[in-house]
């Protein structure tokens, strides 16, 4: 017989263009409601189960999705790696069939994509990425939906990149293909994006322009983005900061970029390093609304993986 694939929301690549719209259009109306004050109506998830696997720190992925997934009427249980069997060497296909027995779906923020990719293949409930080392799918929703309120359709617009070829770069680099976009992207050539996401982006028709001069990247953009230096499971930190300093956004930089341009960055930051203070506490700078559509946009995905009817 054949078995319908639940709903997982692994990589921004699984989804076409209209699926991100629609996950992003459920963002935005139930942030709408919220902000009004408005009791949501129906609790589309109720008695709905989400574990959460932490393998790594989080506070905004940790609680924006607890949040969100209680707001829309389900449960959540926190779990961490180190104290789950897996620690112990209990394999991911096997945590997978025992965990899809429990609950209705999983999220997890695991290094290694491979991982998550195996949780999804042996789980019969919806997976969810909460950040792995290749991507941070979640992430960039966020982000796209705080560009939008800012500045309307990201569709045709350009926005750059300075720093670090990390995972958030990964998920905006599928964001471009999907959503139309253009992405500048500059990088040392030691941590330039890596062949497979270069070959993903040629094949998939993304828009991204491969730089070494954050100036060339950020002209004329309508975002600027950076990141941190040494993202977690990173080594060689001396060399990382000493790489990247010409890469930091300091104001300088964002007036480069058009006059109204933007800067975002996923948090948490750290201020004399990627940015200065100047800039991420300044007029421009739209971080703390992309974290709080963290919590919109998780609402987004939970509706699209677990109520797929309303959906
Ligand atoms: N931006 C982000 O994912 O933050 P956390 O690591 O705090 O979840
Ligand atoms: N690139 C960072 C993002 C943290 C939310 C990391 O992977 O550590």
């Amino acid at each position: 017989h054949s078995v319908t694939r639940p709903r997982s929301f692994l990589d921004l690549s699984d989804h076409s263009g209209e699926e991100l719209r629609r996950i992003l259009e459920i963002a935005r109306s139930l942030k709408a409601r919220r902000v009004k004050g408005v009791e949501p109506q129906e609790r589309p998830l109720a008695g709905k189960y989400l574990g959460m696997v932490f393998d790594k720190p989080s506070t905004r992925t940790r609680v924006s999705f607890d949040v969100a997934m209680r707001d829309l009427g389900g449960e959540t249980i926190m779990l961490t790696g180190a104290e789950m069997q897996l620690g112990r060497g209990e394999t991911i296909a096997d945590t997978a069939r025992v965990l899809s027995r429990f609950l209705d779906a999983i999220m997890i923020r695991i290094l290694s994509h491979d991982d998550l990719v195996d949780l999804g293949r042996y789980a019969t409930i919806p997976v969810i990425n909460g950040l792995t080392k290749f991507s941070h799918p979640c992430q960039v929703m966020a982000d796209v939906l705080t560009f939008e309120e800012r500045l309307g359709p990201i569709e045709g617009r350009t926005v750059a990149w300075s720093g670090d070829a990390n995972n958030v770069l990964a998920s905006w680099i599928h964001a471009a293909a999907r959503l139309g976009f253009t992405i500048n992207v500059a990088t040392p050539a030691e941590l330039a994006p890596s062949a497979e996401i270069v070959a993903w982006a040629k094949a998939n028709g993304a828009a991204v322009n491969l730089m070494r001069d954050a100036y060339e990247a950020v002209a004329g953009a309508d975002a600027v983005i950076t990141d941190c230096w040494v993202s977690m499971g990173d080594a060689d930190e001396e060399f990382r900061r000493a790489a990247l300093a010409p890469y930091q956004v300091d104001a300088k930089l964002m007036r480069a970029a058009a006059k109204h341009a933007v800067f975002m960055h996923c948090l948490p930051a750290h201020r004399g390093e990627e940015v200065t203070e100047e800039v991420i506490d300044g007029p421009q700078s739209v971080v703390f609304d992309e974290a709080e559509n963290r919590l919109h946009v998780q609402k987004g995905v939970l509706c699209w993986c677990l109520a797929p009817g309303q959906a």
